[in-house]
């Protein structure tokens, strides 16, 4: 078919021709939504979920039901290894409080947040460039240097400007897993703070699987004051819509036993399942689309998610790195005890540590419960177990 217009989109964030399997989690942000500009309470939400299943589109869908309403506004941003959470923060945040501005009615209060803006970044060169407005130096506002206290001054003020506007404002954090751990404290007694006041700013976050690690007082705040919606692996049904959706919208029939073949094999996660249908789109010349041609793309499909989702991943680990992550694989389970991975490599629990932690770091690994590790990277193992050396 007409390789121009495939509509399959393997690639990262994308929003997929048919987003299926997800009506559960968008009724629970449309309530979250509604209720927020009304200020009754509400719990953030935190997706987690592996590589691949959805989440960053599932953030910019909720970016976009926001926009839609037009009573929340959306604050967008994506984490990165090593960026400060402050810095990140800034410009997204100065962007909405500059639309804010904008609105009709009173000032005053989205002044005084940018002023607060302007104290938080105070000590992080970031520039601000025409803000459109005088700023008035507002001392002792979110000016600490203790990042929990600044940021819980700093969104109130936000959430008090948005409040005078009849507005709320969601907070959109892609990739929370690089958020270090004394900032996603900051960030929890910031929503535990807007949630006592009742102030209409929640957050909507992103990332892999973290609840596990987090301790004491933050794991325990962010067990109440979040909802942890997983984002996994398609239904057969979903996977199976997700790929003939998008034929029947060309006049091309998908028999069952093709869209059950691509479910099998790709497990039903969505990245995969956007590979299938992409080299299968431009593979088949007529309707209906059948199990021989599933057959006949799965070498390419095979290659193409070698090359653009897992190799790349490997590239950047050092030896004794990918030396853990293959010793894992061999396993062939889909939990690994450390102890066990020990016994293997013949290194001791204390000296794996710090290699653990790195790749833990890096995102590539997460552990499910204490002890344990797994894979961040759907099917990662069998990856491995295919491309020795
Ligand atoms: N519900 C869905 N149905 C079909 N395809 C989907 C669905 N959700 C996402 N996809 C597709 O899956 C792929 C991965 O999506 P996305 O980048 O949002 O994943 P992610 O969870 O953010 O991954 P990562 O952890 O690597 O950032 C994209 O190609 C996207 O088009
Ligand atoms: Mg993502």
């Amino acid at each position: 078919m007409d390789k121009i217009v495939n509509p399959f989109s393997p690639n990262a964030g994308s929003r997929p021709p048919e987003l299926a399997g997800r009506d559960a989690i968008f009724e629970d942000v449309r309530v979250f939504l509604g209720r927020l500009p009304l200020r009754r309470s509400v719990q953030s939400i935190l997706f987690t979920g592996l590589r691949g299943v959805g989440k960053t589109v599932l953030l910019n869908e909720v970016m976009h039901m926001a926009e839609e309403r037009g009573d929340v506004l959306p604050v967008f941003l994506e984490a990165s290894e090593n960026r400060p959470l402050g810095e990140m923060l800034a410009s997204p945040l100065r962007m909405a409080l500059l639309k804010l501005d904008r609105m009709k009615g009173a000032r005053d209060k989205v002044r005084r947040s940018l002023a607060a803006l302007r104290n938080f970044v105070g000590t992080i060169k970031v520039k601000f460039g025409d803000v459109g407005i005088e700023l008035e130096p507002a001392a002792g506002l979110a000016d600490s240097g203790d990042l929990q206290f600044d940021l819980i001054e700093l969104l109130s003020a936000v959430a008090e400007a948005a409040a005078d506007r009849r507005m709320g404002v969601v907070l959109l954090v892609d990739e929370v897993q690089y958020v270090s751990g004394d900032e996603f404290g900051a960030l929890v007694m910031a929503m535990h703070r807007m949630q006592q006041r009742g102030l209409p700013l929640a957050m909507v976050g992103a990332g892999l699987p973290i609840l596990p690690g987090l301790a004491g007082e933050t794991k325990s705040y962010a067990e109440r004051l979040f909802t942890y919606p997983v984002v996994g692996a398609l239904s057969k049904e979903a996977s199976v819509r997700a790929i003939r959706r998008p034929f029947a919208d060309a006049g091309v029939r998908v028999e069952d036993a093709a869209a059950e073949m691509v479910y099998r094999r790709s497990g039903g996660y969505p990245y995969f399942i956007q590979e299938w249908g992409y080299q299968l789109w431009n593979f088949v010349g007529r309707s209906p689309v059948m199990r021989r041609d599933v057959e006949m793309v799965d070498a390419v499909v095979t290659e193409q998610l070698d090359g653009n989702f897992f190799r790349v991943r490997m590239e950047r680990l050092t030896p004794s790195e990918k030396s853990f992550l293959r010793a894992m694989s061999e396993f062939g389970e889909p939990e690994i005890r450390m102890a066990d991975l020990s016994r293997r490599l013949k290194i001791s629990l204390q000296a794996l540590g710090p290699r653990r932690s790195a790749l833990i770091k890096r995102g590539m690994i997460y552990s499910p419960a204490h002890g344990l590790v797994a894979f961040t990277v759907p099917l990662f193992g069998e990856f491995l177990r295919r491309n020795p050396v």
